[in-house]
């Protein structure tokens, strides 16, 4: 079974998602810690309802973004995680964390990197005015949103579209994309081969 943590900012859908397809064993993956930078975070509530061990890492509670990284990286590694998944984590992870989870740590973004990286993805893309939107899912590496595509999901902008419209769209998408990727890494592996992210090879 392959031990997932999930990173959380927010509401947690993504999440939930996660949670209702590791009730089935089949699935592969189980999610045995879910870590916040924020204590009010709704993932949290989620994670707890669902028994699962949850932690909090506040940057204020730390010295600077480097002491707070390798706080992260303590705290998730307390769940000894096969695969870490940012699931609406709003913070860069930075290189303590990447040292330790570099290459098994993926990341959901609401947009189809690489354009519209960052914290406002479904924003930026709608003020562009693209036909096309959708979400990505994608091994994190030291960029912002840059490291090695793994899936990718696409979602109509409509005339009368808003910023909350459409990410409520991108996430019936990207939860059922997420869903699927990390059963698929859960069962098969990830792996890094010339710079491609490839899934169902084996473990790196
Ligand atoms: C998701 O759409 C995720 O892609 C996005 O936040 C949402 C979290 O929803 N992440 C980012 O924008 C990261 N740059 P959730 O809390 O309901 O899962």
């Amino acid at each position: 079974m392959t031990r997932v943590v999930v990173l959380v900012s927010g509401a947690g859908s993504n999440l939930a998602a996660l949670l209702t397809a590791h009730d089935d064993a089949a699935y592969g993956a189980r999610v045995v810690g879910v870590v916040s930078d924020k204590a009010s975070a709704g993932g949290l509530d989620i994670a707890r309802a669902a028994g699962v061990p949850t932690a909090v890492v506040a940057p204020a509670d730390f010295e600077d973004r480097a002491a707070w990284d390798r706080g992260l990286a303590r705290s998730v590694g307390v769940f000894s995680p096969d695969l870490v998944v940012s699931a609406g984590f709003m913070r860069i992870l930075g290189a303590a964390f990447l040292d330790e989870f570099g290459g098994r740590t993926v990341n959901t973004h609401p947009a189809l990197l690489p354009s519209f990286p960052g914290a406002h993805g479904v924003r930026d893309a709608l003020a562009y005015g693209v036909r096309v939107t959708g979400a990505t899912f994608h091994v994190v590496d030291a960029g912002v949103d840059t490291g090695p595509i793994i899936a990718q999901t696409v979602v109509e902008v409509l005339d009368d579209d808003d910023e909350e419209s459409l990410h409520e769209r991108i996430k019936v998408a990207e939860r059922e994309m997420l869903v699927a990727q990390v059963g698929r890494i859960a069962r098969g592996g990830l792996r890094l081969e010339a710079g491609r992210a490839v899934v169902g090879r084996g473990w790196a």
